[in-house]
Parts: C-alpha cells; structure tokens; sequence
C-alpha cells in the first residue's frame, strides 16, 4: 500500500532529541510478504474462436497481477488438461509475462460447441499463493459439413395414371453444420434429363418430389432421378442421393383386334379345316392385364385355332350348306386379364357362295298324263 510495485520500500522518519538538541535520521525499510494472491481482473475470458483455424494458431489472454514484488510477484501459468490447447508464455521487456494458447489438435464444433479451462497463475512466494480465470471457448461454425441424405438410393413403387400433384417421396437431408450453414435447397441435379423435369417437380425448400405430368406405364416404368441438396454456406457444400420411381401397370388399355386376312366369301364345299380370316389381338398392359383370350360367337360353323402366342385362324369347323344359311355375323371378343377386364370385339361377315352342287331337279319324278 505504501510503495505500489516498486522494490524498495522505505519510510523516512527524523528523530528530534530535546537536551542536547540533536536530530537521528531513521530509515525505516518495508519488506514485502507474499501477503497478496495474483488476481486477474475478470473471472471468466471468452474466446470466439472459428473451427476452421490452423494448427499453431495463438491466441493471447489476459494475464494476472500480483500486488506483492519480487519473488512474491513471479508468476507461473499452469492451464487445466485438455486435448486442444498448450500454454505458451510471452516474456516482455518489462519483465511481465502473458500467456497466449496454441492450437494443438484441429476444433470441431460438431463436437465440441464449445470448451471450458482453467488458467492457474502462481507466484513465487512462500507460501504461495494462486488466483485462476476460467476460459470459455467457444467455437464457432464453418461450413465443413455436407448436407447427407439418410440414404443414397430411396425406392419408390407407385401406380400409373397418379394425379396430377400426387406426392413421390419426401426427402429429408441433414446438415451437422448450424445458421445458414444448415440450410439447405433441393434441385434435381444437372444429369436430370429434360423428360424428368417435365415429369416431376421437387419443391426446393421442403425436399417434396410431386408428380407434374400424367405418368404411363407403356412409355417408361422406370424413373431414376438425380436429387442434390446445397447448403447455403459459403462455400456451399453439396449432398446427392438417386430416387428410382418404379411404376406399377393398371388395367388401362383395352385389347385390341385386328382381322388381317380373309377369305371371303366362303364356297359352300369347303372342307372342313379351310382358313377363313386371320385374326391377331393384343393389349398394351403388362401382365395379366396384358393377357387376351379370345372367342367366337357360339353355335356356328366356325371356330377360332391358336396358331402363335396372340394369333388366330378362323377355320372351318363342319360342312356348310348355302342352300340352308346362306351367310354367317361372327363376332370375335377378346378379353384382357385384368380386374376388372377390358374387352374388343371385331365383327366378321361371312358370305356363303354357292356351288353347283344341286342338279336342276322337276317338282316331281313323275308326270302322268291322260290323252283322250
Ligand atoms: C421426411 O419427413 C417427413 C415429415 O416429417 C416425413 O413424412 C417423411 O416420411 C420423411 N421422409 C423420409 C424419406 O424419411
Ligand atoms: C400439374 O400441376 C402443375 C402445378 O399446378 C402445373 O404447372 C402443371 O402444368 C400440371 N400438369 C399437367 C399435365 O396438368
């Protein structure tokens, strides 16, 4: 209190003697003991400090004080254990030391948001005493975290014909990062061809993938889609993962029939066996509902033989006779698999063409007639 900091430290009194008058100069020197613990000014320092600094980087901290001297005001720093940081001390020309912190291992603020230590300063006396700040770090975010997807193939199965709208699949991606590092757009990516744009929409901010277009089976059951999703960091980071959209047939075509031959009109003498029309169904579906029977009208001459997977011949199945039926209407009906079925049907007119097959013949074998 009497000298501050400086070392020597004295009071100088005069004493004054009465009988025989005489003055005695007194120096009375103050020596200083370790009467004062170092003290730093504020108990807690914070320190913002980006994940994305270098290894070595320094940081310098406010030092301690100590009121005492000499010995008593040599102060040592001691920091609490811990993986990232060391202490390194800065020696000053006026004999005061501060310490500075060295990065030793690489922040990363996905794991350690931030940091709590302890900074001890010691002075030499005896005994000693100690004063400590703690230091709180906190670690500030970079953009060093790709959004990611949960997955990097998702499968969607759906049926053909969906409405317009109808939603696909609802990305969600992720970003460890925090602010506008974590934000985050979804796009389809630029390998995406212009037919798929055309068919689906992805809604930037939500990850939504809708369909946009009407969607056919018979053109393409497969979409494989290319999605990236982009935080808003800078630089911006970029996460993908593929949509493959598998479409499932409907029964929505109906089978179709085609007569692509015929032999008309028919001679009433025809053996049995002839071939009269052929005839070919098919149907777009797939599956089942792609599947097509076929059949004839019943009760007739006629009947349908299977000469190849979807083809048919109409054949000839018993003797005709022009003079009995001189004409047949067929109706061929082809039906397709589905639940419920689709169904076409294609009529043929079959004309029966006569044969000389009749000798002119008189109303009786027998005439009998009486001349007087
Ligand atoms: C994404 O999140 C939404 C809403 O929470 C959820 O309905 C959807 O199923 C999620 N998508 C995936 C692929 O998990
Ligand atoms: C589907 O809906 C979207 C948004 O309303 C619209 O832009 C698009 O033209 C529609 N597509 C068809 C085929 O109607």
């Amino acid at each position: 209190e009497l000298c501050g900091r400086s070392a020597e430290c004295s009071i100088h009194l005069e004493v004054i003697v009465d009988r025989p008058l005489q003055v005695f100069h007194v120096e009375v020197e103050v020596k200083d003991i370790n009467d004062n613990p170092p003290t730093f000014s504020v108990k807690e320092q914070k320190l913002s400090i980006p994940e994305s600094r270098l290894l070595d980087s320094r940081f310098p901290l406010e030092g301690a004080s100590d009121a005492d001297v000499g010995e008593n005001a040599m102060l040592t720093y001691k920091l609490s254990p811990n993986e990232f940081f060391i202490l390194d001390i800065i020696k000053k020309k006026d004999k005061d030391k501060f310490p500075v912190l060295v990065l030793r291992k690489l922040l990363d603020r996905e794991e350690n948001p931030q940091l709590k230590l302890l900074l001890t300063a010691t002075d030499g006396g005896k005994p000693e005493f100690t004063g400590s700040v703690s230091l709180l770090i906190l670690v500030l975010d970079a953009n060093d975290n790709a959004p990611v997807f949960d997955r990097p193939v998702y499968e969607v199965k759906m049926y053909e014909n969906q409405a317009n709208q109808t939603l696909v699949i609802w990305l969600n991606a992720s970003d460890a990062d925090e602010g506008i590092n974590k934000e985050m757009m979804y796009s389809f990516s630029s390998l995406v061809p212009p037919m798929i744009r055309r068919k689906f929409q992805i809604n930037e901010r939500t990850g939504e993938i809708k369909v946009n277009d009407a969607l056919n089976y018979e053109d393409s059951n497969t979409y494989e889609i290319h999605v990236d999703v982009t935080d808003k960091g800078n630089p911006p980071m970029v996460g993908h993962c593929t949509v493959l959209v598998e479409l499932l047939d409907e029964n929505d075509n109906s089978p179709e029939v085609v007569v692509t031959s015929l032999s008309l009109p028919v001679k009433e003498d025809a053996p049995v066996g002839t071939v009269i029309a052929l005839i070919s169904v098919s149907d777009q579906d797939s599956g089942a509902n792609g599947q097509v029977a076929c059949s004839l009208t019943p009760h007739v001459p006629f009947k349908l033989v299977s000469t190849y997977k979807n083809y048919y011949s109409l054949v000839l199945d018993s003797v005709l006779d022009r003079e009995s039926v001189s004409g047949f209407e067929l109706v061929v009906t082809a039906r397709d698999g589905g639940s419920p079925s689709l169904w076409a049907t294609a009529s043929v007119s079959v004309e029966v063409a006569d044969v000389n097959d009749n000798a002119p013949a008189f109303p009786q074998p027998e005439y009998t007639v009486f001349v007087k």
